[in-house]
């Protein structure tokens, strides 16, 4: 059995809505265990896990964590990035639609770490019953006193709200998201500052993933050094997965990290139906690389991702078989990040134009060597320029087919003349 049910334990077992299903399987005692000790111990207890986020970035959240604690502001913010834009991506749905009260809980753990005085969380306006969900775990929280005023008798106030995002895949990103939540139009900001410091209406900010903030109360629960002996040295934890594609189990799955992909592929999602020979896959979502079949035995792990120069620890897997035509899913991938582009900077704005462009020349068979020079220094220039990780990351899937299919593209020219 390749899954370790932490993160998703509760899934299907208890009723969303019920705070009380949750507390009766354990839910709050994290927080109760937390709020009993020192603020420094959660945040030891953080760092000895060694939890890195699991937005797609793998930032260490200890010194997220210990950045806001050391911030002097009265008031400072925590903010759960709910907004999951990205294609290929469900498996914060399914926390949010399946555990509502272990992302509040999260969230509190970590605001009473850090002294932060209040929590928003950010959800994209089409996930209605996620919505709905955590509004409602929200307002239990509040009653049963896990959210409010003198939490637990003590000293500590917190509170949470949850805003709205109108849909727009670059409000996935920090700043922008940030900027979304004060009501302006969802664009970056240039770092430094980061958030930690200078982050929501000007205050220090901690900005961390939906299943980030999840672990947070399974570490306290075990301790930060049981919770590093899961997965590997360098990816602690397990990793909740997205699979889709062409695989007869699409779905949810948590796996320790350390396991191959093929794996996954095979065991949990039950192969590539019909008998068809599997292409290529896709990891991350539409920002992450296209891989062949043969690397497939590669384990899930932040560190080996880092290869592909792209950061791809979201945990999106998104299975091709060979009916799947490399230029057409390319073409797909850049119009969509064309039309998400926020537009502030140059790179992103243009690059994607002109990638669109000399993609289309590829799907009609007209593309020359030219061409194939020009959308590579093009994507790479803009993986390298960009100001924000939309067009740092989005020519990445470029980047991996031109290293791994390189003769499909080299087969789509018109002419091997300049
Ligand atoms: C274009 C773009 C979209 C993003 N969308 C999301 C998202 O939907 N959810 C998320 O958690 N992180 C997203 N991120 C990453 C965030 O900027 C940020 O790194 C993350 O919320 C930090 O949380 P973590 O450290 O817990 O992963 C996105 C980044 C970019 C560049």
């Amino acid at each position: 059995m390749i899954e370790k049910k932490i993160i998703s334990k509760r899934f299907d077992k208890i009723d969303p809505y019920s705070i009380a299903d949750y507390i009766a399987t354990g839910g709050y005692k994290s927080l109760a265990k937390a709020m009993a000790g020192q603020r420094i111990n959660i945040l030891s207890e953080v760092e000895k896990s060694r939890l890195r986020g699991r937005g797609g970035a793998g930032f260490p959240v200890a010194i997220k964590m210990m950045a806001l604690a050391k911030e002097a502001a009265l008031v400072k913010y925590i903010v759960c990035n709910a907004d999951e834009g990205e294609p290929g991506n469900f498996k914060d749905r399914a926390i949010m639609e399946k555990d509502p009260h272990s992302i509040l809980e999260g969230m509190i753990i970590t605001a009473y770490a850090t002294r932060a005085t209040k929590g928003y969380i950010y959800i994209r306006c089409e996930y209605d019953k996620p919505i709905e969900i955590m509004r409602h775990a929200v307002e239990e929280a509040r009653k049963n006193h896990f959210l409010g005023q003198k939490i637990d008798k003590i000293d500590f106030d917190f509170d949470i709200e949850i805003r709205l995002g109108a849909g727009s895949y670059v409000c996935g990103e920090e700043f922008a998201l940030l900027e979304s939540i004060e009501g302006k139009t969802g664009r970056t900001r240039v770092k430094p500052p980061f958030p930690t410091s200078v982050g929501l209406f000007g205050k220090p900010t901690e900005i961390n993933n939906v299943e980030t903030f999840a672990n947070i109360p399974v570490i306290i629960g075990m301790g930060g050094d049981e919770f590093a002996k899961i997965g590997t040295k360098s990816s602690t934890g397990t990793k909740l997965l997205s699979l889709s594609g062409n695989v007869n189990n699409k779905g949810v799955y948590e796996i320790p990290f350390g396991v191959p992909i093929k794996t996954v592929i095979d065991e949990l999602g039950g192969g590539v139906p019909d008998s068809r020979a599997l292409k290529m896959v896709q990891l991350g979502g539409a920002c992450g690389p296209i891989i062949p079949r043969y690397l497939l035995d590669m384990i899930i792990d932040f560190d080996r991702f880092d290869e592909f120069e792209s950061k791809t620890g979201s945990g999106a897997i998104i299975v091709m078989d060979d009916r799947c035509d490399i230029f057409d899913i390319l073409l797909r991938n850049v119009t969509f990040f064309k039309h998400e582009s926020c537009g502030k900077c140059a790179p992103c704005r243009e690059g994607h134009n002109q990638l669109e462009r000399l993609l289309r020349k590829f799907v009609d068979r007209k593309a020359t060597i030219t061409d194939l020079i020009s959308i590579e220094s093009l994507a790479r220039v803009m993986h390298q320029t960009s100001l924000c990780g939309l067009g740092q990351t989005s020519p990445t899937s470029i980047i991996s087919t031109l290293r791994y299919f390189r003769d499909d593209y080299i087969d789509r020219l018109e002419s091997l003349e300049v």
